[in-house]
């Protein structure tokens, strides 16, 4: 049996804490190698594109498979819709045997953020106390709601291409958090003498200029996750120790794919993955002079692992719907 589970039943089981424990898990594993990942694989469309991601991975609790058909249609607010919006299938790894069916969008902008957070706390300075947004959508929340768990912000500064979407920001960040929170009409407020900075836009060009990043910041890059798209002057990247979520996906799509396939950044250059500084076989922040950059292009792992806690949430409060896909051939 499949369980179903609506939008609406995945947000009432989600929230922070667990997204983290579970970026935590998925990360710790991809540094054990108990992952199976290929890259994910994109059908472009005229006004965006969808992506297959698909994987396997041991957890602490289980063992799982999926697969998660997700877009990303930066146009789709004007219509009133999401840029992204996802579905996620679990599966059996031992028969193959559908264990959910669920809608995975929530799940995708909660890994996000529980990435970024996570990030932050091996990569951003221990005491940073101010945070910078640099796009004010969908994933701008879900990275201040983990990185609010994770460091001690005091003050936020929000800068969007849209104005209106950085007022919204601001207006519901003072509705939810203690923190002192301005909108900036400019970017460069946004940076300038943040400890830690976050990148959410789908650009093609760089945003943040290198002037503007202050010794010691930590930035989540995390608008970059398809080929063309980068948030940050390639000048950042060349004094900064670069963390990625996954070598392959990040040289093809992630915040490096530009200046690597420039030649203005190379491969030696980036420090390692996430999971490795995650497992502590490589070191994450050593002085608090350095800036750091975390890579983030999204991993099949991330969903997965949050997924199968969604799940499990799912069982135990007896939420969703059993479905028999295949009558008489899926029962367990
Ligand atoms: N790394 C990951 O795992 C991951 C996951 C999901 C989405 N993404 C990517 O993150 C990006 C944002 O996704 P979202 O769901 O928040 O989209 P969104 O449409 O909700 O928000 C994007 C915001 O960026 C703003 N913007 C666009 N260009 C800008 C620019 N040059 N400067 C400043 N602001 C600008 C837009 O006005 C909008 O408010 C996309 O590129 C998406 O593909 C990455």
């Amino acid at each position: 049996m499949s369980l179903v589970l609506t939008g609406a039943e995945v947000l009432q089981l989600l929230d922070m804490e667990l997204a983290l424990a579970a970026a935590e898990e998925a990360f710790c594993a991809y540094g054990e190698g108990r992952v199976n990942m290929p890259p994910k694989s994109y059908l472009k469309l005229p006004k965006g594109d969808f992506r297959a991601m698909y994987g396997a991975v041991c957890l602490t609790d289980g063992d799982v498979c999926g697969l998660k058909w997700v877009n990303v249609h930066p146009e789709n607010p004007q219509r009133g819709l999401a840029t992204v919006m996802a579905k996620i299938l679990l599966n059996d790894p031992d028969n193959a045997v559908e264990i959910a069916d669920m809608d995975g969008t929530y799940i995708t902008n909660f890994r996000t953020g529980a990435a970024g957070g996570l990030a932050a706390r091996y990569l951003a300075r221990p005491e940073a106390a101010s945070l910078g947004l640099v796009g004010a959508g969908v994933q701008a929340r879900t990275q201040v709601a983990a990185i609010l768990k994770v460091r001690p912000i005091r003050e936020i500064v929000i800068y969007d291409l849209i104005w209106a979407r950085a007022q919204a920001l601001r207006d519901e960040i003072r509705a939810h958090y203690r923190v002192r929170v301005t909108a900036s009409a400019e970017p460069e407020a946004a940076v300038r003498d943040q400890e830690i900075v976050v990148t959410a836009t789908p650009s093609k060009n760089p945003v943040v200029q290198q002037g503007w990043v202050s010794p010691g910041t930590h930035i989540n890059a995390i608008g970059a996750d398809a080929a063309g798209k980068q948030e940050l002057d390639p000048a950042i990247l060349k004094e900064a120790k670069i963390v990625v979520d996954d070598w392959t996906q990040a040289h093809h799509s992630g915040e490096i794919n530009v200046p690597l396939a420039q030649g203005l950044l190379r491969p030696e250059e980036i420090h390692g993955c996430l999971g490795e500084v995650v497992i502590g076989k490589k070191p994450g922040r050593e002085d608090s002079a350095e800036i750091t950059v975390f890579d983030s292009t999204g991993l099949i792992i991330q969903d997965l692992a949050l997924g199968w806690a969604i799940y499990q949430r799912a069982r135990e409060c007896h939420l969703g719907e059993e479905k028999e896909f295949i009558p008489g051939l899926t029962s367990r």
